[in-house]
């Protein structure tokens, strides 16, 4: 004679145990298919390529590449807006803080300064030490050979 048996707690048990293991199997499937930047990683990249994107092409690339340093503040084609800091189309030869659609410190603006390459060295050295009261908050860039290729890429740039 058969006899159905009903199931009992531990049979119960037992599947649920199958159960959960393979579910959780399926779930870190899922966790190696994940993409390998997280989503504000995403955001920094696509805004680093933005960003390398629309300043100028040149043939200077370490020029350029120090410049995406400035980029996040300052734009360099003509008509461009002025971003944090002022477009710097033209500055070069220029008094500092000339341009009068933009509001500078008045420390800036009180420095007698004439933008030339002596002068734009002593500021990315130190911008703060160079105009105390600046507000170009920015460390500077100290290295010579990248000051060398900036200060070319600019005087390319910026005309
Ligand atoms: C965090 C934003 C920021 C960064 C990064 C930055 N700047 Fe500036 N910059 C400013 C601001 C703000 C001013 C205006 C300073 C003032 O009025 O005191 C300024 C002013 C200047 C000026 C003077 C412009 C004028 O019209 O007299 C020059 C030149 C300059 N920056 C060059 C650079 C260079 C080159 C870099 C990159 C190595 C750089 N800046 C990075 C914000 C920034």
């Amino acid at each position: 004679m058969i006899t159905i048996r009903y199931p009992s707690i531990l049979d119960i048990g037992v599947c649920l145990g199958v159960l959960f293991l393979v579910s959780c199997g399926g779930q870190n499937k899922k966790k190696e298919e994940k993409p390998v930047f997280n989503t504000k990683e995403t955001t920094t990249f696509k805004k680093t390529e933005e960003m390398v994107s629309t300043i100028p092409k040149s043939e200077n690339v370490l020029g350029r590449r120090v410049f995406l340093l400035c980029a996040a503040c300052h734009n360099v084609v003509k008509g461009e807006p002025h971003k944090v800091g002022p477009n710097l189309n033209g500055f070069l030869g220029n008094k500092a803080a000339s341009k009068t659609d933009y509001i500078y410190s008045e420390a800036l603006k009180d420095k007698d300064i004439i933008w030339s390459e002596a002068t734009l060295r002593a500021w990315l050295d130190n911008p703060a030490g160079y105009v105390p009261g600046t507000k170009m908050a920015f460390v500077g860039v100290a290295k010579k050979e990248q000051q060398d290729a900036l200060i070319a890429y600019l005087e390319e740039v910026t005309q």
